[in-house]
């Protein structure tokens, strides 16, 4: 037989958000820059993961605005509707129908053991539902139903990674290869953002201090204020070291938005202030922010637009996703109707 022309597929990368609490620049520098920068190399597919928010109960009204508010940030960061598929997880009932599916695959010993679930029932000891038990066969079913290759994941996200694999692993193992078991994909730069007031702690939305997180839509006075406040260290010197936290996560932020080396930040302040540090910091995200900002305000304007791209996106991702689950509950002896 004739050899076909080596043609190369694109991998699959899956991730996904929950549209909880504001973005904040560890959440940008974090994942959505990266997430960004992997859409011409892979085919993307990132989804808001709604579904996955009301483990913790929500607001109504915040809630409804809050989708459409990260849907439209993620748009103004970059996510592309030419290259990408970005789509609202409740709109695609296979989610939810695989991860039930999964539980029926998933060990409650497993469950047990995720140290997510374990901190955050003692967060939220008022309402430890099933639904914040079994968030990770949700989180597996997002993955497969994608047959994803890869998964960028932060450390928060690895143990549940290491379930899904397990999880498709098992299954296949019964049934032969259903799902793709996908892999954790590692990106290349990436900034972990710490707390500006706690710089031992990652900087977090849920923080009850406002002052520790900068949000990607504060405003730029706010933002300024912030960066002010940032707890430093006596040393008054610009200088990337052990047990300088604080200043260590200013170079970081620093250097994730000029890309400007540790090196290059030590010279560039040498002999100058942290006053004067934290104030240039401030203003250079400032003005990386402001036109993703702008974006923003021209898209949240314009729900007629965002409502076109969750509907397209949301038509495509049923379409692959019921195929995947259409297999599987073959497999599994159903009946598909
Ligand atoms: N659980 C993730 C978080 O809280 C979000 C998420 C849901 C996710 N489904 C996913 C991440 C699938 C990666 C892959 O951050």
């Amino acid at each position: 037989m004739e050899q076909q022309p080596a043609q190369e597929k694109k991998k699959i990368i899956f991730s996904a958000i929950q549209p909880s609490g504001t973005v904040t620049l560890g959440n940008y520098f974090g994942a959505l820059k990266n997430w960004v920068s992997l859409q011409d190399e892979y085919n993307c597919v990132f989804a808001l993961a709604d579904l996955h928010t009301i483990t913790v109960r929500q607001d109504p009204a915040k809630f409804r605005a809050r989708i459409y508010e990260v849907y439209a940030l993620l748009l103004a960061c970059g996510i592309d509707m030419e290259k990408t598929l970005f789509f609202i997880q409740s709109h695609v009932p296979a989610h939810a129908q695989l991860a039930w599916v999964l539980n029926c695959y998933t060990q409650f010993g497993e469950l047990s053991r995720m140290t997510q679930f374990k901190d955050k029932s003692a967060k939220h000891a008022d309402n430890v539902n099933a639904g914040l038990f079994t968030y990770p066969s949700l989180m597996a079913a997002d993955i497969l139903l994608y047959q994803a290759d890869m998964v960028p994941v932060g450390a928060d996200q690895k143990q549940h990674l290491e379930l899904t694999r397990n999880i498709a692993e098992r299954f296949n193992g019964v049934y032969g290869n259903v799902f793709k078991v996908p892999a954790p994909y590692i990106p290349k730069v990436g900034a972990r953002v710490m707390s500006l007031q706690d710089p031992s702690k990652k900087m977090s939305k849920s923080d009850e201090n406002a002052n520790s997180y900068v949000a990607v839509l504060d405003k730029p006075e706010v933002i300024m204020k912030k960066f002010k406040r940032a707890v430093t260290d006596s040393e008054a010197k610009v200088r990337y070291a052990e047990g300088k936290d604080g200043i260590n996560n200013l170079m970081g932020i620093y250097s994730a938005v000029t890309g400007m080396t540790m090196e290059e930040i030590e010279s560039e302040f040498d002999g100058r202030g942290y006053g004067d540090f934290k104030t240039t910091v401030g203003e250079a995200v400032v003005e990386h922010l402001r036109p993703i900002q702008e974006r923003f305000e021209r898209y949240i304007n314009d729900k007629a637009y965002i409502k076109e791209c969750c509907d397209k996106s949301a038509d495509i991702a049923r379409r692959i996703a019921q195929r995947t689950l259409d297999k599987a509950m073959k497999k599994i002896g159903f009946v598909i109707g």
